[in-house]
Formats: C-alpha cells, structure tokens, sequence
C-alpha cells in the first residue's frame, strides 16, 4: 500500500537538485537533433499547486524553489532551472511546482519521447491529467523499474532514466540499485540519474558501495544538504548519481552546488558533495 504523497515535498530542497540535474541531462541530449528517449520510473503526480493543501501542510517548497525565487544573482544553471519553473507561473508568484514529468515534456522536441509509470492510483490520474493528451508522451500504470527495464534499450539508443523512488519502503535501495545494474546491462550507453534521500547515512554508504563494484562504469554522485547527517530524524540531505553523465555536467555542479548549499543550507550547515563513484 503506498501512501507517500510528493505533493507535500515539491519544490523542496531535494526537488531542487533533482530537476536542476534534469534540466541538464536533456538539455545536453538536445544538443544532438538525433531524438532521445526519456524513462521517469516514478512519475509522481506530475503538477503541483503550492497553494493547495498538501503543500502548504509543511511549507517545503519555502527551504526550496521558494529560496531561490526572487535572487538576482543565480549561477547559470540554477538560473536555467528558475527561468523553467517561472514558465509555469504566469503571474510571477510561485504558485505551481511542474514535477519531473512536466519539466521533462517541457523539454521534449517533436521527435522525442517521454515514458511516465506511476503506481499510486491517485497519482496516476493526476499525472495523466497534468501531461494532457500528448503523442509523444507515454502514461503507464505500472510498475516503473520491472516495466521499465523490460523496454531497455529503447528504440533511440540515446536518452536518460530517471530512477525516483520515494523510498517508503528500505527495500526500495536496494530494488532500485539492483534495478539500475541490471539496466545498465541492457542499455549501457544510456544515460541514468538514480535520486537518493540521505535519512540514515549507512544505507547511502552501503548504495554507493553497491554501485561501485557492480561493474559499471563512469559514475558521478551530486549531493546538497541543508544540515549534517542526523542517523534517523529525517531527510537532512539529497543527491543524484549518474551513469554516463554529460561532460559538460561535473563543472556546471561545480558552480551550481557550492553556492545552493549557503543559499538553501539552514543556519550555515549547509554541505554539498561532487565525487567520481566510479571513474570511466
Ligand atoms: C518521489 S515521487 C516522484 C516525484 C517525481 N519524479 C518528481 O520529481 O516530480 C515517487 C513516486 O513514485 C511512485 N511509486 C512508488 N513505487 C513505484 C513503482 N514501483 N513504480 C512506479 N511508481 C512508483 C509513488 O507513488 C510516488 O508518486
């Protein structure tokens, strides 16, 4: 039974990286005309109104995207990532957060593709109604990692997966690392970005040591956190791993996440990591 809701989290801090590395990656694939294929193994509900009352339940959004909205002085990337989020805010207040699956269909070309799978059965409406009818864009009802993976390699041979569990579950670290492993197998051109809270630090360690000797090649890990680790009082930070990162990504990350660290960061704890998981 699955009961996380990401209405309550969007537009925090972990948002925040996750969608600015998004960005990155698909702007990146877009450089090429070649199309590309985007996989986002858990969707989410794809819209949220940060007016509503899931958000406003813990305000999260206000230590994220709400940090960050009216500065003047954003690195590139963080600027880029702001500009997207303003597109869906006519009115110039924050208003509405899009999740990864409108940001990615923002994203598209005509020729690229998008595939959604969500499991929740209120989700799932929500999401088929934020991506609205769109032929490029595909909504599963179904379980993202074992579905996705059985579509690997997709047809383009070139696009990102986007692996974003809610964790609920402390099975879901090990599902999902095994997961992406096993799609790497399939598919090892393939770009990948596995979201990763840190809760209690024993499982990130034992997630990246799992990475680090499956074989696989070419692996950076992104984390911000707003305050050091607490074992089991909460998410105190995010990160992102990629697989096949574009080269262009470590030194944008290098600008981006010194300075949203200090600006997100709460009271000054704020701390990022950059780290090679696992060289080419
Ligand atoms: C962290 S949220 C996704 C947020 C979204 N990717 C974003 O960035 O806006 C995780 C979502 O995965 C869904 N979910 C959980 N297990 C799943 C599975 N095995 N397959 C597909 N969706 C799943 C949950 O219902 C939840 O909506």
């Amino acid at each position: 039974m699955l009961s996380y809701r990401h209405a309550f989290h969007a537009g925090n801090f972990a948002d925040v990286l996750k969608h600015l590395i998004l960005i990155q990656i698909l702007g990146y694939l877009s450089e090429k005309d070649k199309a590309f294929c985007c996989i986002d193994t858990h969707a989410g509900p794809g819209d949220t109104a940060l007016n509503g009352s899931y958000a406003l339940k813990n305000r999260e959004f206000e230590n994220g995207i709400g940090k960050l909205w009216l500065r003047d002085d954003l690195p590139e990337s963080v600027a880029s990532y702001v500009k997207l989020i303003r597109g869906f805010n006519p009115s110039a207040r924050l208003n509405r957060y899009p999740g990864s699956p409108l940001i990615a269909k923002h994203l598209l070309r005509q020729h690229d593709r998008l595939l959604l799978y969500e499991l929740h059965s209120t989700e799932i409406q929500a999401l088929s109604k934020a991506v609205n009818k769109d032929k490029r864009v595909t909504v599963f009802h179904a379980d993202g990692l074992t579905h996705a993976l059985g579509l690997l390699p997709p047809r383009e041979r070139r696009g990102l997966i986007l692996i974003d569990p809610s964790y609920e579950i402390k099975s879901d670290y090990t599902q999902a690392t095994e997961t992406l492993i096993k799609m790497t197998k399939r598919f090892a051109t393939g770009t990948y970005a596995l979201w990763y809270p840190v809760v209690e630090r024993h499982r990130n360690q034992a997630l990246e040591h799992a990475i680090q000797t499956s074989g696989i090649k070419n692996v950076l890990l992104f984390e911000l956190g707003r305050e050091a680790d607490s074992d089991g009082h909460g998410m105190t930070a995010s990160g992102m791993i990629v697989v096949n990162p574009p080269w262009t990504l470590e030194a944008q990350m290098q600008c981006a996440l010194p300075w949203l660290a200090e600006a997100l960061g709460q009271d000054g704890a704020g701390f990022y990591r950059i780290q090679t998981l696992v060289s080419e």
